[in-house]
């Protein structure tokens, strides 16, 4: 039987592509899985990159996403960017809480809920990021640090909301590395945070909250990984710089139960 939840594959461009290259991208994909119905494909192009794929993926099924975002409206936040401009771009979904954005520009929890609270007001999907470092997952802290993360980047979002989220699991160490999790392994993460959210919202919101999987996810390993009960998609990044890889990973949860 076919999962209730409808996967979702995004592709994370983080700072790759320019205009002119990020359109020849999203035409490529479209051409592929521009009609599909079946599974949910957005595109995350970086900023400078957005209105150019908007107006590319204009008649297309394709979704846009952003990278991150400002909390706030609007005001003096030099080089930030607010939810409100990317709505004006046709953008549906952010990426929040990226590891890169952990490490490298200090993000802490309370910071990304800030986020996922201004774009569910601004009705963007977030898609949180959550996931343990190598050391924490050889020290037994995997599920522990992924519980902190996860209850503190919803704090105050409402059940009626919660149906909105997004949530990508991505083990830091799998990311960019080419080590991927085991399908074992992965799933018991999701389960974990399955569970957490039934204990933030209730089960049936829970159930309908889709989880995917980041962290070397290629062709090759996404239908084992997606065939897992609690994984509801990818977040793909190496993968999705180039169309015929990217098209083989919505292919596999095209056909994926
Ligand atoms: P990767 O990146 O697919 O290159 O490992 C995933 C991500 O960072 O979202």
């Amino acid at each position: 039987m076919k999962k209730r939840r409808r996967y979702i594959i995004a592709g994370n461009w983080k700072m790759n592509k320019t205009a002119a290259e990020a359109v020849e991208l999203a035409r490529g994909v479209a051409r592929e899985w521009g009609n599909e119905a079946g599974v949910e494909v957005v595109l995350c192009p970086p900023f400078t990159a957005l209105e150019s794929v908007a107006r590319t993926l204009e008649d297309s099924s394709v979704l846009l996403g952003a990278q991150n975002m400002y909390p706030a409206d609007a005001g003096a936040y030099t080089g930030e960017v607010s939810a409100q401009m990317l709505r004006h771009f046709n953008v549906s979904h952010v990426i929040l809480g990226h590891s890169e954005r952990r490490e490298y520009f200090a993000e802490s929890d309370a910071f990304i809920n800030e986020k996922v609270l201004a774009a569910l007001g601004n009705d963007l999907i977030p898609i949180l990021c959550v996931g343990e470092t190598l050391e924490q997952r050889e020290q037994g802290d995997t599920l522990g640090v992924v519980d902190a993360q996860v209850r503190g980047g919803l704090k105050q979002v409402t059940i009626e909301d919660a149906e909105n989220l997004v949530i990508a699991y991505e083990p830091i160490w799998a990311i960019g590395t080419g080590k991927t999790a085991t399908p074992q392994m992965a799933q018991e993460v999701h389960a974990s945070i399955r569970g957490i959210l039934a204990d933030l919202f209730g089960s049936g919101p829970a159930d309908t909250i889709r989880i995917q999987y980041g962290g070397s996810m290629k062709p090759g390993n996404a239908a084992e990984l997606l065939s897992q009960p609690d994984i509801d998609g990818g977040l793909i990044g190496g993968a999705s710089l180039e169309a015929q890889s990217f098209s083989g990973i919505v292919g596999a949860a095209a056909k994926a139960r």
